[in-house]
């Protein structure tokens, strides 16, 4: 028995609109994860994430088990309990972060020992351990533990890489000990179409809940990166849920739902709002920019959220350049309601068989004034 449900409701070419029932809700697919890595998703209350129709968010592994501790975390009732969320939590596995460490890490077979960004001490993350810190976070979904090489990477490199993220994906499974927690397989292979497609195969005969694509956007081209999603969706089951992970523009999730993928997560619309780039329908408008100065229009004309029915580009670019913390939650505001909403535009679009019509208006409005 699995902890979460998925319904495929239709397709129209490869992009799928569903529904994945999770102990903390149901979720509608295509879906965008806001990234909460540190226990909150930066300026933003849970009560306000709900406003903005977020329906499950994301945590990291990695920034937990460091502070406060995954132990803690557990004491204090679990992750949704100490967050005040009480909606489906994903956690990343922290292979990602800890692979993202340089210097400061070695890989063997056993697992990824590392020293600590925050005070340099010593740890050592396995798949087993991965489990452990999940288990004690309580999230609805937890991810194996994987490693990540860079892209384009080595041919004999990647290939090395991943048998080891089968094994450790395997390990990953035998260390589950709850059984109302989702566990997804991620599937690695780099750029190369026979070792993605080898990935997919072996962790489906692992069988796991749902599967995610890994190692995409880690310094390959963008235009690899849209082969990697469309030639790879077509080896995983259709009848789970298919996760890229850590994209990306607006532009990425377009193509993502096109190939063929139900859910995303990345920092872009969170932490560019903390850098004053604010996503528009038109395209990316640059808050800092001189020409807002007397700017009284909304960010985006055709945005309905709170930010753009109440204040202006003036005022916005005021309070950013003043480095006035309502910048940040302003900002970050308008950025999730954007991301939140293109993805229920892109689930109408499915649900009436007009996903192509969508994807076309889609870039046409942004070539425009891009
Ligand atoms: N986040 C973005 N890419 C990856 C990946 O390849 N693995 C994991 N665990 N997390 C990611
Ligand atoms: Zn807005």
């Amino acid at each position: 028995m699995s902890a979460i449900n998925f319904t495929l409701i239709k397709q129209d070419g490869q992009a799928r609109l569903g529904s994945l029932k999770t102990p903390h809700g149901t979720i509608d697919t295509p879906i965008f994860m806001p990234v909460g890595t540190q226990a909150t998703v930066k300026a933003m209350t849970p009560d306000e994430l709900k406003q903005l129709g977020a329906q499950i968010i994301l945590g990291n592994t990695y920034h937990l088990y460091l502070r406060p501790g995954h132990e803690l975390i557990a004491r204090m009732g679990g992750l949704h309990e100490f967050m005040g969320w009480n909606g489906p939590i994903l956690t990343d596995s922290g292979g990602f972060q800890v692979f993202s460490l340089g210097e400061l890490r070695k890989i063997t077979e056993e697992g990824v020992r590392f020293q600590s960004h925050l005070d340099g001490s010593y740890h050592m993350l396995t798949p087993e351990k991965s489990i452990e810190v999940q288990e004690a976070l309580g999230s609805d979904i937890m991810m194996c533990f994987d490693e990540c090489p860079p892209s384009p990477g080595d041919r004999a490199y990647v290939s090395r890489s991943l048998e080891m993220t089968t094994r450790w994906a395997r390990r990953c499974k035998d260390a589950q000990r709850r059984d109302d927690q989702a566990l997804f397989g991620i599937v690695q292979g780099g750029i190369f179409e026979d070792l993605r497609a080898r990935s997919a195969c072996e962790l489906q005969e692992i069988s796991f809940d749902g599967y995610a694509l890994g190692g995409v956007s880690v310094g390959e081209e963008k235009e690899r990166m849209l082969d990697v999603m469309n030639f790879t969706a077509p080896y995983l089951p259709v009848d789970k849920p298919r996760y890229v992970m850590g994209i990306g523009t607006p532009e990425d999730l377009v193509e993502g739902i096109n190939a063929g993928f139900d859910m995303f997560d990345c920092v872009m619309p969170t932490r560019n709002a903390r850098n004053g780039m604010l996503f528009t329908s038109f395209g990316r408008v640059n808050i800092k920019g001189a020409i807002y100065a007397e700017d009284r229009g909304p960010i985006d004309p055709e945005c309905s959220c709170y930010v753009c029915r109440n204040f202006s580009r003036a005022y916005l670019r005021h309070l950013y350049r003043a480095g006035e913390i309502l910048a940040s939650r302003l900002n970050t505001w308008h950025n999730l309601n954007y991301y939140l909403d293109l993805m229920s535009q892109a689930r109408k679009a499915i649900s009436d068989g007009r996903f192509a019509d969508f994807r076309r208006d889609f870039y046409a409005k942004r070539d425009k004034t891009c």
